[in-house]
């Protein structure tokens, strides 16, 4: 078996008091994708700058196609596309200049750079939009131009770091269909993400991140069994029969059932959670509890972090307003789970 394209072993980075990397394992196998999900602060962009030579880890080795990120930097750069999490465009040029100039850049010549950019502007249907200045384009127009521009020097490995954020759902899926025939292409690709729903579409497997650790890794498939494949969310009107309700439904959760005692709240993983609603009903309703909201909804990033870690992601991400939206449901108190 070839080595993999990307491996990090044990990296470990501070910033001053802040430990960002643990200790961090990632593998990514020629020509796949892996998805490097977290909420914020969890270490992902620390991981990625490390990744790509930007940064330099405390301790621990990583290689990327084959070269040592420290130790030979300039071999990993020339292997490697990268996008950032804020689109690095220059808004006064056009998208077509913009992509000549990291052609020049790269001193593949002014008449390959023009063949290039077309290229790319045609592949990511920039085509039209192509001569005028990028401070024109919307929000997923730039991000597809700053992911062309990190594809001029062909790289055989891509960091994408968090390509959706603050999309709008439509461009969203837009950029989703470009890495989609990107992985096609063979590129080998580390996504990083806090939609579990984007790790979910593109990831060949996914690592989960807290806390500058990996702390879940497996196909998409592997992660939901652990979790269950649905989620019912109870809330019972009188809250003092809350861990009764739990121990009435106990046998129908995929995983260990998480409860808040105080605010009559049930949140439990089901497989088959459209057979199962049903059977909740039922066994509740004969017990004579009173259901005052109930819902199924597909797992979420919470629900992972939930199983995973016993604590909500509002939790990690509280000092971000913006996490905190995208994460933020409800607290849970895993104490009546055990
Ligand atoms: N330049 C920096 N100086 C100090 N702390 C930082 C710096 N960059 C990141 N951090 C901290 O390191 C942790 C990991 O950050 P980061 O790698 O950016 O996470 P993510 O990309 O998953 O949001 C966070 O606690 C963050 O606040
Ligand atoms: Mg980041």
């Amino acid at each position: 078996m070839s080595s993999p394209a990307v491996l990090a072993e044990g990296l470990v980075k501070s910033y001053g008091e802040v430990r960002a990397l643990a200790g961090i394992n990632l593998e990514v196998a020629e020509g796949s994708l892996l998805g490097v999900l977290g909420p914020n602060g969890a270490g992902k962009t620390t991981a990625v700058r490390i990744l790509s030579t930007l940064l330099l880890p405390d301790a621990g080795h990583a290689s990327v196609a084959g070269h040592d990120v420290v130790k030979d930097p300039d071999a990993v750069r020339a292997s490697i596309g990268l996008t950032g999490q804020y689109a690095a465009v220059d808004e006064n040029l056009t998208g077509r200049e913009n992509l000549e100039l990291v052609g020049r850049l790269l001193h593949i010549g002014r008449k390959e750079a023009r063949i290039r950019a077309d290229e790319l502007l045609a592949a990511f249907g920039l085509t039209d939009a192509g001569g005028r200045p990028a401070r024109t384009y919307s929000g997923g127009m730039r991000r597809r131009l700053d992911l062309a521009a990190s594809l001029v020097g062909r790289p055989s490995v891509l960091f994408l770091d968090e390509p959706t954020t603050g999309l709008d759902p439509a461009s969203r899926i837009a950029l989703w269909e470009v890495v989609e025939q990107l992985r096609r292409d063979g590129t080998t690709i580390l996504l990083t993400t806090q939609y579990l729903e984007e790790a979910d579409r593109l990831a060949d497997r996914i690592a989960v991140i807290d806390g500058g650790r990996v702390i879940a890794e497996g196909t998409s498939t592997e992660l939901k069994d652990r979790l269950g494949e649905d989620v019912v969310d109870l809330r019972v009107a009188d809250a003092a029969r809350t861990a009764e309700a739990v121990e009435i439904l106990r046998d129908l959760a995929a995983t260990t059932p998480r409860a808040e005692n105080a605010a009559g709240r049930i949140s439990l993983p089901v497989h088959h959670g459209a057979g199962i609603l049903a059977e909740v009903v039922r066994r509740i309703d004969s017990a004579g509890i009173e259901v005052a909201e109930l819902s199924l909804h597909r797992p979420s990033l919470d629900d992972v972090f939930l199983s995973l870690t016993g604590r909500d992601t509002t939790v990690v991400a509280a000092a971000q307003p913006a996490a905190r939206r995208r994460f933020g449901r409800r607290s849970a108190n895993p104490e009546t789970a055990a």
